[in-house]
């Protein structure tokens, strides 16, 4: 005998924000860039072959003697004192106390939006920003305001001090001083003051975002804005890109008051950052090789960067603009107008088997962007990018033009 259940509702039993949620770019190109034929440029991978493999290796082989390593822990107070001295090396003073270790700056954000979003609480982001960021906002379906950004000098501080003086005290400011991610750019000194003093006298929390701040290519590494305000600005700092993505080990420096909430808060996420390691980090660190290794990478993604400049003035079309990136691991392009960066993808991935990141996937609000394009250079070796960027060149040549209005 069958029983004619009543119909239920035919809604999908998601939260609004997953039910609308979409792939999102990266995701496609992790996909396509895996592919042997591409060369791309679309992903912000540190270069493999530069890993310290055999470092790593023996502090693992020298963690696992104790089976610890494979239990849960507590974060481990060695890691903490280390983080307190890269800290110092960027002028920084900090605690153990206030330093909190994540899975990587993505958890970090994760975890810093949990404690300070309420449901659609206003947020404050660039036009042209980081991604993941707008990501982890998503559940809390904020009022994202955005505030214009140059591809110079980063966020448009005059612009936020108009937004500030207007409407609702916003729960959050996310910058990025050094080494923007799309940009490449790193905030003039005097930006960084402007943005710190805005959050102080508005009493806005800033999360710095300073993934890229220890790979500045310059001759003296300036300071993130945590080294102006410890009050203000929370830090979120990482070794994907100095060490290791596939660590997954990321740190906070905020307030010694807020511990136990973000304890709360990565106990319900992953319980604690793999122990194991934690402790193949902490017993790298020890070795005192770091500083070598990241000058080592600061030299080798320094010449890949002029590699790709080089390529770049040989085989782009008159129209094209870019600046020299002073940190991190991209160049940001501005075509001519009339070419449209989606449509331009499918030709050079179709066509030239190259992949880059169409500007307007860094748009927040999808508007800006849509002449641009995103380059990584610190993936491939440099006859690569050679190579890559002459593919590229042939694909603007030939990329339809819209008619101008
Ligand atoms: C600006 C920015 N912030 C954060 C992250 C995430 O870093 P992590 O691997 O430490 O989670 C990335 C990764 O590419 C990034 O570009």
């Amino acid at each position: 005998m069958s029983i004619d259940l009543p119909s239920t509702s035919t809604c999908t039993p998601l939260a609004a924000w997953a039910a609308a949620a979409r792939p999102s770019a990266l995701q496609a190109m992790l996909s396509v860039s895996a592919r042997p034929e591409i060369l791309s440029f679309a992903l912000g991978l540190p270069a493999p072959e530069l890993f310290p493999i055999a470092d790593l290796a023996r502090a693992a082989t020298a963690v696992l003697s104790d089976p610890m390593a494979l239990q849960y822990s507590p974060p481990i107070a060695r890691l903490k004192d280390h983080v307190c001295a890269l800290m110092a090396a960027r002028s920084v003073s900090c605690t153990p106390a206030q330093v909190f270790l994540t899975a990587g700056a993505q958890q970090g954000m994760s975890l810093l939006t949990r404690l300070l979003l309420e449901p659609h609480s206003r947020v404050i982001v660039e036009t042209l920003t980081y991604t993941g960021f707008r990501q982890v906002l998503e559940p809390f379906a904020p009022e994202i305001v955005e505030v214009p950004t140059s591809a110079d000098e980063g966020i448009d501080t005059d612009a936020l001090a108009r937004v500030l003086a207007h409407g609702p005290r916003p729960a959050l400011i996310y910058a990025m001083s050094h080494g923007h991610n799309p940009l490449g750019i790193s905030m003039p000194a005097e930006k960084r003051a402007r943005l710190v003093e805005l959050a102080a006298h508005y009493g806005v929390p800033v999360i710095e975002d300073d993934a890229y701040g220890f790979l500045q290519y310059g001759d003296a590494a300036a300071a993130p804005l945590r080294a102006l305000d410890g009050r203000w600005v929370c830090y979120v700092g990482s070794f994907s890109k100095i060490l290791a993505p596939g660590l997954r080990q990321g740190w906070l420096v905020v307030p010694e008051s807020w511990m136990a909430a973000l304890s709360i808060a990565k106990e319900s996420s992953d319980i604690n950052t793999r122990t194991f390691n934690q402790l193949v980090l902490t017993t790298y660190l020890e070795t005192g090789l770091l500083p070598g290794h990241v000058d080592m990478l600061r030299r080798e993604y320094r010449s890949r960067r002029d590699a790709m400049l080089h390529a770049l003035r040989l085989h782009l079309p008159e129209g094209a603009r870019w600046r020299t990136p002073t940190a991190g691991l991209f160049v940001w392009i501005e075509l001519e107008s009339r070419v449209c960066t989606d449509e331009l993808l499918r030709l050079a991935l179709e066509r030239e088997h190259v992949a880059f990141l169409p500007g307007r996937a860094f748009s927040a609000s999808g508007a800006e962007g849509a002449h641009c394009m995103r380059l990584n250079f610190s993936r491939l070796p440099v006859h690569d990018i050679e190579e890559g960027i002459r593919r590229l060149g042939r694909a603007v040549n030939d990329a339809p033009r819209r008619a101008r209005d």
